[in-house]
């Protein structure tokens, strides 16, 4: 029953796309298992980019089952858009099964999402705006619509009517044509009648018969709702406990756990960020990571890589290996920087702070290292890699308690250096 969870460790956009797209050439299936088009997971293949936002990271090859699991949230038209745009490209979709069981985003959670939004002033959240807090919301409250309700036409009716009158309780006055939606979603519904299952059953099968199971985590540590920066957090759980609760699958399953991190911090939306640099050497990570989000195109915030996230990420998650992204990023900095603890109003501390008061009054302590000063895209193996970055990577290890087995120099899904392959002993 080899399976391993990638999970981001920071606040989103690791890489997590890369990094799962690498280890599906192996695996037989691949599975998300929460959150929904608010990810935006790019890989590169060659001249050819493709950004996925629900489809699971595993869909460009051929013969491998991609699943939606139960925790996804799904805006049903929209993943028909973007499996034709798949299809468009020559990809392979008939392998993509979607719970029976996963929640539906509809018309009325977008507009929500964006009067909530438009309501909170200057402490908005900044999300994609995808509809994706509504429609948790609704599972919550024991009135969401699942994606099998669809196959009772009469029922689905009923379903959106309770929908509708606390929609109409929240947004008084706002119009919708709730007739149009109904039909958007018998359309899409019927376009992926024939690919809607129960996938807790599916994905088991798989384990029992010994084959390798990937578990693609979206978001990130700091973005979960339970554990993230809230409210400045998504309303999922990106965390690693989330791929059991989201895909049906017990914890004796999991074999491993994989974190996702940049070798340098970002983020994207508002909320407190500690390493955040304002000033040129943040705009020069933007420039060299091209820090600009997938699915809604704004400036991600950068800074520096900080270990006491990142040592946070390591106990929540139960991490058994880093893959550290984006290195080739750092090639031209004279110097790198990596915060080790925080200064507090009570006193510094190595652990990461759970109140946003004391987190946005902590400021990082550093610690310096040299910079490497050598293109790193084209290295494939440890050994290569100049010692200034190798001990940056050691660094990094030691101070997480995680042993790094991924680095990755580049977007392209050959530019990735093997330590240790997580699909061994599992
Ligand atoms: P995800 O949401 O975690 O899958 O990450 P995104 O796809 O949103 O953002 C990561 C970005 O970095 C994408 O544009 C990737 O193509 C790119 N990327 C991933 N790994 C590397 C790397 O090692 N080096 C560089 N330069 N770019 C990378
Ligand atoms: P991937 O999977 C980075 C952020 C939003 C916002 C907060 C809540 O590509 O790493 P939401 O729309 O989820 O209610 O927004 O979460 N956010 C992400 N940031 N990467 C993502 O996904 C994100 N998905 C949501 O910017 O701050
Ligand atoms: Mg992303």
């Amino acid at each position: 029953m080899p399976s391993i969870v990638i999970v981001g460790v920071q606040w989103g956009d690791e890489g997590k796309g890369k990094i799962t797209d690498f280890l599906a050439s192996e695996a037989s299936t691949i599975v998300r298992y929460q959150g929904g088009n608010n990810a935006g997971h790019t890989i590169l293949v060659g001249q050819e980019k493709y950004k996925l936002h629900l489809i699971p990271s595993g869909i460009l090859y051929k013969n491998k089952i991609c699943v939606l699991g139960n925790g996804v949230v799904v805006d049903l038209p929209g993943l028909v858009g973007e499996l034709e745009d798949l299809k468009a490209r020559d990809v392979d979709t008939s392998n993509l099964f979607v719970s029976s069981s996963a929640h539906l985003i509809l018309e009325h959670h977008k507009t929500l999402d964006a009067l909530q939004e438009d309501a909170k002033g200057n402490r908005k959240i900044g999300t994609t705006r995808r509809g994706i807090g509504p429609a948790y919301s609704d599972k919550v409250h024991r009135r969401g619509i699942r994606v099998g309700d669809l196959g009772d036409p009469e029922g689905f009716r009923d379903r959106l009517d309770i929908q509708r009158q606390a929609f109409e309780r929240e947004a008084p006055g706002v119009e919708l044509d709730w007739d149009a939606e109904i039909e958007r979603q018998r359309q899409a519904y019927q376009a992926l009648r024939s690919q809607i299952t129960d996938t807790s059953a599916l994905v088991n099968q798989h384990l029992d018969r010994g084959e390798r199971v990937l578990f693609e985590g979206a978001q990130g540590t700091f973005l979960d709702l339970d554990h993230g920066t809230y409210p400045y957090v998504t309303s999922s759980t990106p965390t690693a406990g989330g791929a059991c609760v989201g895909a049906g699958v017990g914890p004796t399953r999991i074999d491993r756990v994989i974190g996702v991190t940049k070798a340098y911090t970002t983020r994207v939306g508002g909320g407190p960020f500690v390493c955040e640099l304002t000033d040129s050497l943040g705009d020069t990570l933007v420039e060299r990571g091209q820090e600009f989000g997938t699915t809604t195109g704004r400036r991600r915030r950068c800074g520096w890589i900080d270990a006491v996230m990142l040592r946070y990420s390591a106990r929540v998650n139960g991490l058994t290996d880093l893959a550290i992204t984006k290195l080739d990023v750092l090639d031209e900095f004279d110097e790198l920087k990596i915060c080790t603890a925080y200064d507090t109003p009570s006193g510094r501390t190595g652990d990461f702070p759970l109140d946003d008061r004391t987190l946005e009054q902590s400021r990082p302590l550093y610690e310096t290292h040299p910079g490497w000063k050598t293109p790193l895209g084209s290295i494939r193996d440890l050994e290569e890699l100049p010692k200034q970055a190798r001990s940056y990577l050691d660094r990094i290890s030691e101070l997480t308690g995680v042993r790094v087995s991924i680095v990755s120099v580049g977007a392209d899904r050959s530019t990735t250096i093997i330590i240790r392959d997580p699909w061994l002993d599992v």
